[in-house]
């Protein structure tokens, strides 16, 4: 397992993508253990990307359940039709919100939040996660995200 992350800060958000990617990729090969590899994977954006708040929501008990995360304490339980977190997990896509406020039903964790993307996983037709990434700046994810995100996410369905 590699023992650091390199992610030069000057890079542009693309190469940040470009360069933590493989790096998430080999600090969890080898590692079987979902919670430790979602946990490392968190902690590698966060790191990385300088996300404001980045983390998963399980689906289980029937509704969305924090999981591994890193940024300021959060709601811990979602149904599933409230919020982004309830759109991407219904409509079973990405979603990218570049004004919180404007988002119906958004939940408010920190009133710091104010643009947001959020990431399906799914296997077998079923959501099993949501990636939720939240910064506090208005309008901050594109479709770069959108790519790199997904493409992580294609690796987070392998570890079912
Ligand atoms: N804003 C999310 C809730 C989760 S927190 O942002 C961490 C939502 O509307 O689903």
């Amino acid at each position: 397992m590699a023992e650091s992350l390199i992610v030069d800060q000057n890079l542009s958000k693309e190469e940040k993508y470009k360069a933590l990617l493989p790096q998430i990729e080999a600090l969890t090969t080898g590692e079987t253990d979902l919670i430790a590899n979602i946990s490392n994977m968190v902690a590698a954006l966060k790191q990385g990307l300088d996300f404001f708040w980045v983390g998963v929501y399980f689906n289980k008990e029937g509704q969305l359940v924090l999981g591994p995360f890193q940024g300021p304490i959060a709601c811990t339980r979602i149904p599933y039709h409230k919020g982004v977190c309830g759109a991407c997990y219904t409509q079973q896509q990405t979603i990218v919100v570049p004004d919180v406020e404007a988002f119906p039903g958004h939940i408010a964790c920190s009133s710091d939040s104010k643009s947001e993307i959020v990431l399906p996983v799914i296997k077998d037709g079923e959501v099993k996660l949501v990636l939720d990434v939240d910064s506090d700046k208005l309008n901050n994810f594109d479709e770069v995200d959108q790519k790199y995100l997904e493409q992580l996410m294609k690796l987070v369905e392998s570890w079912y």
